[in-house]
């Protein structure tokens, strides 16, 4: 039986913090208004210039780095992302010819905030397959590009910010499950209205370019359909709450974090939390989160880890994994 095993981990923060007093002087909002809804305190801004690949490409270098592989070594590059650099060629090939890992599969995945956790799956079955033995899986986003500054709702949700990790072919257990799924349906609670097809609108700031949200609806459906994704991971892999040693969700915000704990019976102390310093980061989220967590010392190597995250679409997704 071969598995994908995480080699290492890596991820990148712009420098620029974007606290919420700052937000203050945007627009009408407060940081108590904020940290009580949402838990975030700051979250991070790229720089003029500075783009989805940027953050990629420097999640990508820590993450090889602490694998020991070379980027010559890399079958397959996946990418999550809804804030690519350009239309085409995807961030995942810009992102491969920067690193100089030229030849190998290259590609993005657009799944909004579960970016990361599709293109965990995606690699997952690669390698289980026996096609790669070495994938490199990224999440990057600006999603500050994105965002209508004038907008109350939206904009002090968000922030920039990557991770990544090498996954590599082995015969000891590494990914156990994934789990990946999405009903279109729920478009209009959450979504950016524009795009080449439809059409951009040069009327608008930033050419139409938003996220429009129902931020309540996709609160409710997002704590219930965690709740039942959670509970369908274990079952899958034959696992109970008690066995999973760290929870590392999707960060958009604190009380959906808090309720998804809840229903694995877990103590806030074994759930990786940094919306509080990251915002929602989209499909940097999950690595990022994890990175931290492995940097830190918290995760250890053998331990069971269970990653989630919802975004629009509505997509949603998991992984259970021997770290
Ligand atoms: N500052 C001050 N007041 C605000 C702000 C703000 N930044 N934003 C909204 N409000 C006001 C609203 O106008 C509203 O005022 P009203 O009652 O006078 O009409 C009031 O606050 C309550 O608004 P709600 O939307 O009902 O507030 P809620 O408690 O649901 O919190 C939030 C909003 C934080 C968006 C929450 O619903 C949420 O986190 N939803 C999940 C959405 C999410 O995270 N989406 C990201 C992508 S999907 C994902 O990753 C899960």
């Amino acid at each position: 039986m071969i598995y994908s095993r995480i080699a290492g981990t890596g991820s990148y923060l712009p420098e620029k913090i974007v606290t919420n007093a700052d937000l203050e002087k945007v627009v009408d909002t407060t940081d108590e208004w904020i940290s009580s809804r949402t838990g975030i305190r700051e979250r991070r801004r790229a720089a003029d210039g500075e783009t989805t690949g940027d953050l990629a490409f420097y999640a990508a270098t820590h993450a090889l780095d602490a694998a020991g592989v070379k980027a010559s070594e890399i079958d397959l590059i996946v990418l999550g992302t809804t804030t690519p650099d350009i239309i085409f060629p995807s961030t995942a090939c810009l992102l491969q010819h920067r690193l100089g890992a030229n030849g190998c599969a290259a590609f993005d995945v657009n799944a909004a905030c579960s970016g990361f956790m599709y293109a965990l799956g995606v690699a997952d079955q690669f390698i289980r397959s026996g096609q790669v033995r070495k994938a490199l899986v990224v999440g990057a986003e600006t999603l500050s590009r994105m965002l209508d500054w004038t907008d109350r709702s939206t904009c002090v949700l968000f922030g920039d910010g990557a991770g990544a990790v090498v996954l590599e072919a082995s015969n000891e257990p590494g990914i156990l499950t994934t789990k990946l799924h999405a009903d279109g349906a729920y478009k209009h609670l959450l979504y950016n209205p524009v795009g080449v097809s439809a059409g951009f609108n040069d009327q608008e700031p930033n050419h139409g370019i938003r996220v429009m949200m129902t931020g309540n609806e996709v609160f409710k459906v997002a704590v219930k359909t965690l709740d039942r994704i959670v509970g369908e991971t274990l079952e899958a892999a034959g696992m109970h709450e008690s066995d999973v040693d760290w929870l590392i969700p999707h960060q958009a915000n604190l009380r959906i974090i808090e309720a998804t704990a809840k229903r694995l019976k877990l103590s806030m102390d074994r759930v990786i939390v940094t919306v509080d310093r990251h915002g929602n980061t989209s499909s940097g989220s999950v690595p990022l989160a994890l990175d931290e967590a492995v940097r830190s010392g918290k995760v250890q190597r053998g331990q069971t880890l269970l990653l989630e995250a919802f975004g629009g679409g509505f997509t949603w997704s998991s992984a259970l994994l021997k770290y």
